[in-house]
């Protein structure tokens, strides 16, 4: 599991019981989840399906440093599962875990789409595709300088790679 995102506990996150509520981990997890859904799935149409039990382990406090720890469990047809774990960066002690969290790949409509995907990927293997589709493109321009112009819109158009967990 990568532990990518750290968060640094502030007056304005806590509850009235003095550590950290509950709602603020939530969206910081549910934003973590969705970048790394994105990443993998190398798509920004991904949407939360489900959420398992959530189980708060410890409490931070005030000042305290947590990392957000992600990792993909299972690769569905439209679908990626993930796996949450939060601890105390300094401790290493853990805060929250999340067994289940799904994430739905979807098209243009709004409808689930397939993803292609299988396994988790990594920065090094986005990177290198971004640099090929670059060269590709830049190639495909060297080749017919008049061809995005006319045709309206390029053939390998897709959205830009994020940088894959
Ligand atoms: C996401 C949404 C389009 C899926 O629609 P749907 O009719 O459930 O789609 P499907 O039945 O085809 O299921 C899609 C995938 O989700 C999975 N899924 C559906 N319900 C599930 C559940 N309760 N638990 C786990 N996975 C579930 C399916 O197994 C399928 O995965 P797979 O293709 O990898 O097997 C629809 O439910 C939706 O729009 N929900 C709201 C999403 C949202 O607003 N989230 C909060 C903001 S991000």
């Amino acid at each position: 599991m990568n532990f990518h995102t750290r968060k640094w506990v502030k007056p304005e996150d806590l509850n009235p019981n003095g550590t950290l509520f509950g709602g603020s981990l939530l969206r910081w997890i549910d934003e973590e989840a969705a970048i790394y859904a994105i990443c993998q799935l190398d798509n920004q149409r991904v949407v939360t399906k489900f959420m398992s039990e959530i189980n708060f382990v410890s409490s931070a406090r005030q000042g305290d440093i947590i990392e957000l720890g992600m990792t993909a469990t299972h690769f569905g047809r439209t679908s990626i599962t993930l796996r949450c774990e939060v601890r105390n960066k300094i401790t290493r002690k853990s805060i929250l875990t999340i067994e289940k969290m799904v994430f739905v790949n979807l098209d243009e409509q709004g409808n689930p789409a397939p993803h292609g995907r299988e396994r988790i990927r990594y920065a090094d293997e986005a990177f290198a595709r971004h640099l090929e589709r670059s060269q590709t493109a830049a190639r495909a321009v060297a080749a017919a300088p008049g061809a995005l112009l006319e045709g309206g819109e390029e053939a390998d158009h897709e959205p830009e790679e994020q940088a894959a967990h």
